[in-house]
């Protein structure tokens, strides 16, 4: 498959770029701002895989959707305006989108919905994230999916459960809140637990990525799956048959 990664000089894209030529897949084109990379994808591109900026993002998506080529999108932190066009691109073609590509993460997303399901509100949830110094939007990607599970689990649709970090004359812990905390510092690839606190006991459900590896392997099989499917959205999940 003649692929296309964007942010191609960077942390994850230097890993795609080899594990993606080992898993039998021609790297078409290395796209990035940096000095010697290319700046577009040849027309021979048949799929995209994206680990750049979230700025990045809108107009990479376009160019695949008008070329009706999938795009795995592994970019985190974007805005409401850059979702908004991932989703107007997924009308045309498959666009996988995750916060996290690794196996690992894609089961602890069901471990913490199943947990929150059968623990209720009692048990309050705090969730920290640690990441390396250079990482540039907090909380992470994979934080919120977490978030999402646990307020998945409870049945609780409104986000304003969640809030991110605490600071100054906050009050007394209000059931049902589901707080993230973002650590950042040294060169932590990522770690991600989710502490379910009651009365009388705690439950720490945790995971930590040793080797960028566990993503990019992921993303790579992304793009192989995205292949020939339909227009839409898939996550990770969708890939691994977990959903
Ligand atoms: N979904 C996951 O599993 C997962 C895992 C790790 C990192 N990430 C995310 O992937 C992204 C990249 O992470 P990283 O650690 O490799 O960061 P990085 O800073 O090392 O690399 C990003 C690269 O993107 C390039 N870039 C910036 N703007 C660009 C543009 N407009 N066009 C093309 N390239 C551009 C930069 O020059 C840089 O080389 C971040 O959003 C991060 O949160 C996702």
């Amino acid at each position: 498959m003649k692929t296309a990664v964007v942010g191609a000089a960077g942390r994850m894209g230097r890993m795609i770029c080899s594990l993606a030529e080992a898993a039998g897949m021609e790297v078409v084109a290395k796209i990035d701002v940096a000095a010697g990379y290319d700046a577009s994808w040849p027309e021979c591109t048949e799929g995209v895989i994206d680990f750049s900026h979230r700025s990045a993002v809108p107009a990479s998506v376009a160019k695949a959707a008008a070329a009706g080529i999938p795009y795995v999108l592994g970019t985190t932190g974007l805005t409401a305006a850059e979702q908004a066009a991932v989703a107007a691109a997924a009308a045309r073609i498959p666009v996988v989108q995750s916060g996290n590509y690794s196996l690992g993460v894609n089961l602890m997303l069901g471990l913490v919905r199943k947990t929150a399901e059968a623990l209720g509100a009692e048990y309050d949830v705090e969730i920290t994230e640690m990441h390396h110094r250079r990482k540039k939007d907090a909380p992470s990607g994979t934080a919120l999916m977490l978030a999402g599970a646990v307020a998945a689990g409870r049945g609780v649709k409104d986000g304003r459960k969640i809030i991110y970090g605490r600071h100054g004359d906050v009050g007394e812990r209000p059931e049902g809140e589901i707080a993230v905390h973002a650590i950042r510092g040294g060169s932590v690839v990522g770690d991600h637990t989710v502490m379910f606190a009651g009365d009388v006991e705690r439950l720490e459900i945790t995971h930590r990525a040793q080797s960028r590896e566990a993503f990019a392997a992921g993303a790579v099989r992304a793009l192989e799956w995205a292949a020939g499917r339909s227009p839409g959205i898939y996550s990770m999940q969708n890939v691994l048959g977990f959903a």
